[in-house]
């Protein structure tokens, strides 16, 4: 955004009275949840730290299947150890979707191998079989088949060409969880999954990773290879809680415009003063090899994992509330519009979505986008651009413009409403997409 343009937006943003955000923070914990939470954070005891996260691994494990977790402390983390546990390096090739985030491609780059993109499908926004097939060569060692913003891709195709071509295939569920294709979970398709638990994921622990197999050899190997990682520092864990505690209070709509007013400042006398970073940002960087300024691979922090445990005790009743929301935009799109320029995955009866946020296109995006961020962080629209997030822009990451056509026509027309909401918020959410898409506010 050009900088009068941010100025002006952020002014703009003093005056709102609220804004919903794509982020939601954990204001639905008690006290008592919050101090299990602080308490893991300073115990001293390795047993006690190690069990929790076990029984999160587990307890995740069984949310997507019959198989095994292994967390980290981000899903790219997740991704780079199963590659390394498969001994993907030099010389190899990995396909991803164009229509990702540079910290896959990072996780690629980190292995020493080289990412091929391939397209998406427009019905589903997620990977698709065909664009596979095209990017398949000798050197091709992995295909990550990506599911978007709750939406199952065509898996079912993907793992048959995967399987006939003897190729490992990952399912990036970064974007979705509990979603299923023909009954059956994604996460469980392919050889593998990583899933991301980072706060606009979802499920919130403000920084995590999930790798989940149906293969015990799979897991065991990346026990083995991966070993003994090691944790984020004390100080860095510590920077992770207070930003629990702060967006646990502040990340509620009539917070929200101060918040991002608030924290648009901080980013920027942070990067004079070179404090360190609270979340796990070096990986966006073009092609990251080095060290970072924290581990990586790292674990999965204890007083995190106990926040996942909390996740996943409500997830039920949050699944059933993102479905109905789900249903709510559809009904007031399809009043206004018909099926037109929404992915046709909504209109497919044997998806089973669970919403991260729902989707639909217009030839009239930046004007839409404008109207909509006087009353949801617009911002944080996704995915603007193929492999988003490279500050040298996705040609930095090997990403070359036409490479992937469906994704760049995507990026440039897409909108996006929010699907994980705090208690009390859908209805106002629902009423300001009818607004927008009747074209009076
Ligand atoms: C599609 C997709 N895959 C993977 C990731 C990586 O997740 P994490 O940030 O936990 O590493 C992201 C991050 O936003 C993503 O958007």
């Amino acid at each position: 955004m050009p900088k009068l343009q941010s100025l002006l937006y952020l002014l703009q943003l003093l005056k709102s009275p609220y804004l919903i955000g794509f982020y939601r923070g954990h204001n639905h914990l008690s006290d008592a949840d919050v101090s299990r939470i602080s308490e893991l954070l300073s115990s001293d005891d390795t047993e006690f730290r190690n069990r929790v996260v076990r029984h999160y691994e587990d307890n995740f494990a069984s949310l997507v299947g019959r198989g095994y977790g292994s967390s980290f402390a981000s899903g790219r983390m997740a991704f780079f150890s199963l590659m390394k546990s498969l001994r993907i390096g030099k010389g190899d090739e990995v396909i991803i979707p164009g229509f990702t985030c540079s910290v896959v491609a990072n996780a690629v780059f980190r292995t020493g191998a080289r990412p091929i993109y391939s397209d998406i499908d427009p019905d589903t926004l997620g990977s698709d079989a065909s664009a596979i097939a095209r990017c398949i060569t000798p050197q091709t060692r992995l295909i990550v088949a990506q599911h978007s913003f709750g939406i199952p891709c065509t898996i079912d195709e993907i793992a048959d060409l995967a399987k006939s071509k003897g190729i490992f295939l990952v399912e990036d569920s970064a974007l979705a969880l509990d979603s299923r294709l023909h009954g059956k979970s994604v996460g469980t398709w392919g050889d593998a999954a990583f899933f991301s638990t980072d706060h606009s994921k979802p499920l919130n622990t403000i920084i995590g990773g999930m790798l989940y197999t149906p293969h015990k050899d799979i897991f065991e190997n990346v026990k083995k290879v991966v070993g003994n990682i090691p944790d984020l520092s004390k100080e860095h864990q510590s920077r992770l809680y207070r930003r629990f505690i702060y967006e646990r209070k502040n990340y509620l709509p009539a917070r929200y415009p101060r918040s991002i007013f608030r924290e648009t400042l901080q980013d920027v006398m942070r990067r004079y003063s070179g404090k360190p970073p609270v979340f796990l940002e070096n990986d966006y960087t073009s092609q990251s090899s080095g060290p970072a300024a924290y581990p990586y691979p790292a674990k999965m922090p204890a007083f995190l994992a106990q926040l996942g445990l909390f996740e996943i005790e409500r997830w039920g009743g949050e699944k059933r509330r993102r479905q109905a929301l789900l249903l709510e935009y559809l009904r007031v799109y399809e009043e206004a519009y018909g099926g037109i320029r929404i992915p046709g995955a909504y209109q497919d009866t044997e998806k089973e979505i669970v919403p991260l946020r729902f989707i639909f296109r217009s030839p009239e995006a930046t004007i839409m986008r404008g109207r909509l961020g006087k009353y949801i962080d617009a911002k944080a629209m996704w995915f603007l651009d193929p492999v988003v997030c490279s500050p040298g822009g996705p040609q930095a990451l090997g990403y070359d413009k036409g490479n992937c056509a469906n994704s760049e026509a995507v990026c440039s027309d897409i909108l996006n409403m929010p699907c994980v909401l705090p208690e009390g918020w859908d209805n106002r959410a629902v009423s300001i997409f009818r607004d927008i898409v009747a074209g009076s506010r």
